[in-house]
């Protein structure tokens, strides 16, 4: 009866280690981009733009989402359709997400859509580590560590309709951040590249920035980018 027990303990510690491993080492994703867009020049396109029903948003950096991202490049996507989004989870950042994570989508909307897309999309594939009311809040703490139009500004690049170099833009970044940013531009309606998103890595925790595993150069932006004003 001795033995026996041992080998059931045994047994029992083994299987409990493996699952710490196994569950440990089976990663969902291995980091995210922090996403954000420049207003203006969503606005500044063929297709236009719509203030939100709660009015023009600042003229600031707003959060497009936080996106889990694998270190090939890919990303996973809409992980579990079980997990639907609900606003009342999140009704004390309501009011800082219409700051912050405005949506400039036509016809005007008040954000709720928005945000359930990217939920839905991209939130549900790190529900590991965020619930959501714990997704949205990390985001909006993301962006307040680090001040996009501060750090472009402090090196006299501001959204003045001017065209500034990407090389400019990249390194006023990295200089106030310490990261490596990713920079995506679009077209303005006399087809100038103008910057659109910038992109920071988030560490797969979502605690912190982290130089980024994977960073396509400038998708679509030209050497040359105009900084539209909102
Ligand atoms: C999907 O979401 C539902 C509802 O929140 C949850 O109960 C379930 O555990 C989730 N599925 C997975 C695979 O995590
Ligand atoms: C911008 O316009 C150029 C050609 O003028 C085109 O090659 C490029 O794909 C366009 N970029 C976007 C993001 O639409």
């Amino acid at each position: 009866m001795k033995m026996q027990s041992n080998h059931d303990s045994l047994f029992i510690m083994l299987a409990t280690l493996y699952s710490v491993l196994v569950l440990s080492s089976s990663q969902d994703f291995d980091f995210f981009y922090l996403v954000q867009e420049w207003p203006g020049s969503h606005c500044d396109t063929e297709q236009g733009c719509c203030y939100p029903t709660t009015g023009k948003p600042a003229s600031d950096f707003g959060i497009h989402g936080l996106w889990p991202n694998y270190n090939d490049g890919s990303y996973p996507s809409n992980c579990n359709s079980s997990n639907s989004f609900d606003a009342s989870k999140i009704s004390d950042l309501i009011s800082r997400m219409q700051l912050e994570w405005p949506t400039l989508s036509c016809p005007s909307k008040d954000g709720l859509k928005f945000w359930g897309h990217e939920w839905k999309k991209h939130g549900t594939c790190a529900e590991s580590i965020l619930d959501q009311h714990a997704y949205f809040e990390t985001t909006l703490k993301l962006k307040n560590k680090i001040n996009l139009l501060h750090a472009l500004e402090g090196a006299g690049i501001q959204p003045n309709g001017q065209m500034y170099s990407l090389e400019s833009i990249t390194s006023a970044i990295q200089v106030a951040s310490g990261y490596t940013p990713r920079i995506q531009c679009n077209n303005d309606t006399s087809g100038n590249s103008q910057l659109h998103e910038i992109s920071l890595c988030v560490d797969s925790m979502a605690s912190d920035f982290i130089e980024c595993p994977v960073l396509p150069n400038g998708r679509s932006c030209g050497s040359s980018v105009e900084f539209p004003s909102f």
